[in-house]
């Protein structure tokens, strides 16, 4: 039987069998929410002082009894280790009932687990936002600072993963700061909705002592309090919110890993990672592996996962509180963990990564990229596009087949494709050119990038 006393002795003639405790208990993992646990049960103190409950002394006793079980919990190693309880409200509870004795068996009027484990939850998650949103935000920044010390660099820019058209390097980071800047502002709607105390709700029906729930709240920070006890209590849209929100940023951030790990291979030869986030073979000496990358790819899996496994749990529960919710924890944990694991990183690469420049210039240049230019130049002269575009095809064809760019095949050669072209089309399909026509809202010309750079900067 297990050792620990639990919460509802009264009605049980004996213990849990181990392997079920094993089972049901949460503390090996909900004890991050330790001190969050220990200022919500602070802050209920001083509502049952103002709903008659306790008085000064006690309430005294409760507070500095709380205050130093937090001290313990936070300096002495060990302090969690071989204290056995279900979770880690009973957790809490036990030591200062240990400590002050029957003050203590006073605190859990008018509360219940269930919506103390929704403050906590919720205690827990705003700081965690908080923390992903400054490192969002340092990412960005990372993509600011490379972007503006390159900001000559040209890259070819790519749909189907095919050359396509060259764009500036700094564009292609200032497309990754647009990514996580969406996912800021995602974490700051999701912080509103996180930011609700349920406690006051009790087990589910509300509580019947007159506390003052607006007053709890102002003391723990949130904005506004629960309106319906069995909503507050059953609750965790916040969490799946949470677990897409990091979703996307792990979809962001898998996607700017692809490129990176792409970018560095012999093939590409635009990037090479710095060797404080790559790692050799241990059998092949020549070799430098983006590790770091890979990791920052394949572990968006999880993130997935643990929004599909939220979703699943909930989706069939009546209300209110049930023991399934129990398993949103390691989800979000894990959730929390893994996201911030991976901006750390890639924030990391940014940082140190190095650019083969004349490299991405002359791929920037190569494979007919200003195809779209010579049709453009076409339309600009009077043709339809329709047929401009056919007929730069044919000149396609022949590039190809003489193994040239379009700037080396002859004026006379251009000409047998159509009248209008002449002399000027030389200068048109400069690179130059081909960046600086780009020059609508959102565009790559250079003009557009310094000042999309400015505002992105000012965004910070
Ligand atoms: N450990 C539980 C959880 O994480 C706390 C709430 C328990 N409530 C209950 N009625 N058993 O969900």
């Amino acid at each position: 039987m297990s050792k620990g006393k639990n919460l509802w002795g009264g009605r049980f003639t004996s213990g849990a069998d181990p392997s079920f405790a094993e089972f049901n208990n949460s503390f090996r993992f909900d004890r991050r929410f330790f001190a969050a646990d220990v200022r919500a049960s602070v802050a209920h103190c001083k509502a049952l002082v103002g709903a008659g409950v306790l008085n000064a002394e006690e309430a005294k006793k409760i507070e500095t009894g709380l205050q130093s079980i937090l001290e313990k919990g936070q300096t002495e190693a060990g302090y969690f280790a071989g204290l056995d309880s279900e979770d880690v409200h009973s957790f809490v509870e036990a030591r200062l009932v240990e400590m002050i004795g029957d003050a203590g068996r006073k605190l859990h009027t008018g509360r219940s687990r269930n919506d103390q484990v929704a403050t906590d939850l919720r205690l827990w998650l705003r700081e965690a936002i908080d923390q992903l949103s400054s490192q969002l935000r340092s990412t960005q920044e990372a993509l600011l600072d490379l972007a503006e010390s390159k900001s000559d660099a040209v890259l070819p820019g790519y749909t189907h993963l095919q050359r396509a058209q060259p764009i500036l390097f700094a564009h292609w980071c200032l497309a990754y700061f647009e990514m996580l800047g969406r996912d800021r502002e995602r974490f700051e709607e999701i912080r509103k909705r996180v930011n609700v105390l349920p406690l006051g709700s009790a087990a589910l029906a509300g509580s019947s002592f007159p506390i003052d729930r607006e007053a709890t709240a102002r003391e723990l920070g949130f904005e506004s309090v629960s309106r319906n006890s069995m909503d507050a209590v059953s609750d965790r849209d916040f969490c799946v919110e949470f677990a897409a929100a990091c979703a996307l940023v792990m979809v962001h951030l898998s996607r700017f890993a692809e490129e990176v790990i792409l970018y560095s291979t012999g093939e590409f030869g635009f990037f090479e990672l710095s060797d404080a986030v790559a790692t050799g073979s241990s059998l092949m000496p020549q070799k430098k592996n983006p590790d770091s990358m890979e990791l920052v790819r394949g572990k968006a899996g999880r993130v997935f996962g643990h929004l599909v496994s939220l979703l699943t749990m909930l989706k069939g529960l009546p209300l209110a509180y049930n023991k399934d919710m129990q398993e949103d924890k390691e989800a979000v944990f894990d959730t929390f963990d893994t996201t911030h694991a991976c901006l750390e990183v890639a924030a990391l690469v940014l940082r140190n990564v190095k650019l083969n420049e004349a490299r991405m210039l002359t791929a920037a240049s190569q494979g007919l990229m200003n195809a779209t230019e010579l049709a453009d130049y076409l339309v600009r002269k009077g043709t339809p596009f329709r047929e401009a575009h056919e007929t730069v095809g044919k000149v396609v064809m022949l590039a190809m087949a003489k193994g040239v760019e379009f700037a080396q095949l002859s004026l006379d050669e251009l000409h047998s494709f159509s009248d209008k072209i002449e002399n000027d089309v030389f200068d048109s399909l400069s690179l130059e050119k081909t960046l600086t026509t780009k020059s609508q809202t959102g565009g790559t010309a250079p003009q557009r990038v310094v000042e999309a750079l400015a505002v992105a900067r000012k965004s910070l």
